[in-house]
């Protein structure tokens, strides 16, 4: 591929000081795989510190998996992008399908959260992705473009933004767009933001999500501005995202 590829690993909501052990086998295994790709583990917020101190000597980076719109302030429960920074996270994930559903997160609000992570010196990961019922009315490629214009800020650069594409249907269920449906969302992806933010779109890594694993990783990452994955399920266990690893 043309970009370094980003394998990332979002443990959602699990994960206790038990789950360090997988993270210290994810470390492991990594190491002996050739140093072509990039390795994230995006843990719960109480993980976060832990973590990166455990991966401090290892090819993993470390990324939360949420943040505030503020980096301080009267926000009960909340996590802010300066406080995962502060903890040693090089990344965030906003916008997750789960946030945008849970907590009825808007395209808006994503991209105030992508701001405030930017403003902290972290990577925002901004997912994307239509829903079964938008892929069978034939909205797929209308919802991306709703969600690229408004959930990605204009400070994006190629360094401070990765976008994930997952469609909501395909996360945890076992079922993948078809090698052509991945192609086809990429490229739009990939020409809306070289159109819109230039040389800076066109190095923005594009990430694939949704019940990727060991068995089809490879055909997925062989995909056109596929520039590597965002795994959920297949994150939690070594030998799984080990396999994955090994497509990469
Ligand atoms: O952030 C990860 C995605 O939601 C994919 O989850 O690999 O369990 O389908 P999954």
């Amino acid at each position: 591929p043309a970009l370094r590829p980003l394998l990332a690993g979002n443990w959602k909501m699990n994960g206790t000081a038990s789950a360090l052990a997988t993270l210290d086998a994810i470390a492991e295994g990594i190491t002996r795989l050739p140093d072509v790709f990039d390795t994230l583990l995006c843990t719960p917020a109480t993980l976060v510190h832990r973590a990166a101190s455990a991966a401090k000597a290892s090819r993993i980076q470390i990324g939360g998996q949420d943040c505030h719109t503020g980096q301080a302030g009267a926000h009960t429960g909340d996590v802010s992008a300066d406080m995962l920074a502060d903890c040693g996270a090089h990344f965030v994930i906003v916008g997750h399908s789960e946030r945008r559903a849970d907590h009825a997160e808007t395209d808006g609000l994503v991209c105030r959260k992508a701001q405030a992570a930017i403003a902290s010196g972290l990577t925002a990961i901004i997912c994307i992705g239509e829903t079964g019922g938008e892929k069978a009315e034939g909205k797929t490629l209308a919802v991306v473009e709703r969600q690229l214009l408004k959930s990605v800020p204009d400070s994006a650069t190629a360094q401070n933004v990765v976008i994930a594409y997952e469609p909501v249907w395909a996360i945890g269920t076992g079922l993948t767009p078809t090698v052509e449906d991945v192609a086809s969302v990429h490229r739009f992806i990939r020409d809306h933001l070289a159109a819109r933010f230039g040389a800076e779109g066109a190095g923005m890594r594009l990430l694939y999500g949704g019940s990727v694993k060991g068995a089809n990783a490879h055909e997925l990452m062989a995909i056109d501005h596929v520039d590597g994955a965002l795994v959920g399920g297949a994150s939690l266990k070594a030998d799984d995202f080990l396999a994955i690893a090994r497509a990469f």
